[in-house]
């Protein structure tokens, strides 16, 4: 099938990429120049393990171009609506400038019988408002809202084999053309017997940001579980394998530590708030309010432990940090936790050298205060305490005795409890975990 793809950062150039690798003939657009040209050369425009692969096997195949004008979609059956919905400024509700944006500018490229598919994460009500645009400028063409669930660092994976896909479609014979078309979109999916669920636009918006939410709120649960284990001398760990076990409760996403951040989990549950509020249910989900106090809280926790840890004070000590990206397998800093405890360190007076596989670049574009250190020995080198604040896999396997030797102060605070304490303690390190003992 031809398809275009509107908005090509995280989710459309993935979406992109992946679409050809399928077998669909893919034009990706976006107003950024610099990005269709670093798309164009297969190469990503941020790290994401097996994009920069696709990108040049599908342009090599022929079936995937990028382009920076919006009248390369014509001619496409299908066209994904893929751009961002970033919180707006000073407030928690989403700006939909973007979506509009695209969606006007596509408007007179659309032929009768085309789909324009939503993909980025809206408040809902959103849809219905672009199936009105599209109804009076008279396009012919329907709308279906398809949310996306790709975690980054799984992000091709998680597009060619989803867990599910959501559809949602208006009633009658659009919506079951609409149907008919995503069905061939995905038909590598719908093979493999992927549960699809088909409803209305509200359903499909709010699946989106109640799965969003859930997650959030299973990581703050457990964090709220690290602050009374803190105080009682529990295992947050033990305790979360525990219930784990559990197959109702299921043991994923109950890590304790320094909480989630990234763009996604702490702007949808903003934003997904400020819409309850103005349908008049703020009530049904202001717990949402506390997971995200929990969330910020553990950012603020971690800094005091680094400040009990070395004795009450940070001032001119320094402080290597291991990590700066908001999760492992990726160099996006948004609302990344391990970045600002590196930046609240340093506004303490510590001497921060912070360390990334994959992050220090975006990090310094935000913070260029901060040391860095492409090296994590150069981190490590005389540090007073260590800080492990994202557990790419380097710093979980880092070993204790040998990093001992590189260190002036044998402290180590371990923000995503991920390393084995005996055997830190064992290589005579003060270790200190998140809600462990
Ligand atoms: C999240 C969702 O997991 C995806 O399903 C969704 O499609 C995506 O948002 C989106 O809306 O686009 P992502 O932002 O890539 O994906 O990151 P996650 O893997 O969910 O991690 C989010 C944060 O939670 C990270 O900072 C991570 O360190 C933290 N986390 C995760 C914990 O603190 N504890 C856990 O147990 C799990």
């Amino acid at each position: 099938m031809r398809l275009s793809v509107i908005g090509c950062g995280y989710l459309g150039a993935v979406h992109a990429a992946s679409m050809a690798e399928l077998g669909h003939q893919v034009v990706g657009i976006d107003v950024d120049a610099d990005k269709i040209r670093m798309l164009s050369e297969g190469n990503a425009p941020f790290f994401e393990p097996h994009l920069d692969e696709t990108l040049r096997s599908a342009s090599a195949s022929g079936r995937l171009s990028f382009s920076t004008d919006i009248a390369a979609a014509q001619g496409s059956q299908v066209h994904f609506i893929a751009v961002g919905t970033p919180q707006r400024r000073g407030e928690n509700a989403a700006d939909l400038s973007y979506v509009e944006a695209a969606v006007d500018a596509l408007v007179p490229h659309l032929s009768a019988g085309d789909l324009v598919v939503g993909k980025s994460t809206v408040p809902v009500g959103t849809a219905m408002g672009v199936a009105t645009t599209l109804a009076e400028a008279g396009t012919g063409a329907t709308l279906a809202w398809n949310p996306e669930f790709l975690r980054e660092g799984f992000a091709i994976q998680d597009t060619i084999t989803p867990d599910r896909l959501v559809y949602g479609v208006p009633e009658g014979e659009a919506g079951e053309r609409a149907t008919r078309l995503l069905d061939e979109v995905y038909a590598s999916a719908i093979t493999a017997k992927t549960p699809v669920v088909v409803t209305g636009y509200a359903t499909a918006e709010l699946v989106k940001v109640a799965a969003n939410a859930f997650l959030a709120t299973k990581i703050s649960f457990i964090n709220a579980m690290a602050e009374i284990a803190d105080v009682t001398g529990a295992d947050v760990t033990a305790l979360a394998d525990a219930i784990g076990y559990d197959v109702r409760i299921g043991r994923r996403f109950l890590n304790a530590g320094i909480g989630f951040g990234g763009g996604c989990l702490p702007k949808d549950i903003r934003a997904f708030t400020a819409r309850a509020e103005e349908l008049g249910r703020g009530e049904s989900i202001a717990f949402l309010k506390e997971v995200d106090q929990i969330n910020l809280r553990r950012r603020e926790r971690m800094v005091e432990m680094v400040v009990e840890a070395l004795g009450g004070h940070v001032h001119e000590r320094k402080v290597a940090v291991l990590g700066l990206a908001f999760k492992p397998n990726s160099d996006d800093v948004r609302d990344s936790p391990a970045l600002d405890v590196a930046v609240r360190l340093h506004g303490l007076g510590a001497d921060v050298v912070a360390t990334d596989p994959a992050a220090i670049p975006n990090s310094h574009k935000l913070h260029p205060q901060l040391g860095f250190a492409t090296d994590p020995r150069d981190a490590l080198q005389n540090a007073d305490a260590v800080v492990l604040v994202t557990e790419w896999e380097q710093y979980r396997t880092l070993d204790p005795v040998e990093t001992a030797g590189l260190v002036h102060q044998a402290v180590i605070v371990d923000g995503r409890n991920v390393l084995d304490p005996k055997a830190w303690r064992q290589a005579g390190w003060t270790y200190v975990g998140m809600g462990r003992p």
